[in-house]
């Protein structure tokens, strides 16, 4: 009864140390998407290009993808499409480029297109920002 503070005091000091690291350190990891808002075209028979910037929280912590988002709707890109390719390219620890290529793009490769990015640890999604991509005849290619 003598000692430093009253049990209850020094109880509590107890409980703040040890929850203050393991609150800091269990910070849920939530991966976002850098990606402007942008609008392409791309003449039929070309390529297209697009690149999603995500930063997440190391290798394990995510999963991302491209897709279509016609009507708000998104739709994953069909990667057994020899056309569609999405290159995983470490940019650092903690940042990654999701870059989208489709080559020979036909008329109903148009649309809306985004990524998606998912945190493992949540389960949580966040999406890029929408890229309007439209396709033109050849003729009106510069
Ligand atoms: C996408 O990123 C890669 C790697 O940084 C770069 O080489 C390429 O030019 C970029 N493409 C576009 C369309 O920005
Ligand atoms: C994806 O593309 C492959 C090859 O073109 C096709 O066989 C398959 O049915 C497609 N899958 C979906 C879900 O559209
Ligand atoms: C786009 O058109 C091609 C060729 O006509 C066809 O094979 C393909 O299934 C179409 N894709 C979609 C998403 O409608
Ligand atoms: C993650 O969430 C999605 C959508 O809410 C759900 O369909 C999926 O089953 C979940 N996956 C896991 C591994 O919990
Ligand atoms: C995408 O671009 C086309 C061509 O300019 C336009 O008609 C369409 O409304 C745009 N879509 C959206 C959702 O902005």
């Amino acid at each position: 009864m003598t000692g430093i503070g009253t049990p209850v005091p020094r109880l509590l000091f107890l409980l703040l140390i040890s929850l203050l690291p393991a609150v800091s350190s269990k910070e849920p990891c939530v991966p976002s998407v850098i990606a402007k808002r942008s609008f392409t075209s791309i003449p039929v028979g070309g390529a297209l290009s697009l690149n999603c910037s995500v930063i997440h929280c190391g290798p394990g912590s995510w999963s991302g993808e491209w897709g279509r988002s016609d009507l708000d709707n998104f739709s994953p890109l069909n990667l057994s499409d020899d056309r569609v390719q999405v290159t995983v390219i470490p940019v650092r620890e903690t940042q990654t480029t999701l870059q989208l290529t489709i080559q020979n793009i036909m008329y109903n490769d148009s649309g809306e297109y985004q990524c998606r990015v998912i945190g493992t640890e949540l389960n949580i999604s966040n999406m890029g920002h929408k890229t309007n991509v439209t396709v033109t005849g050849k003729e009106q290619a510069y």
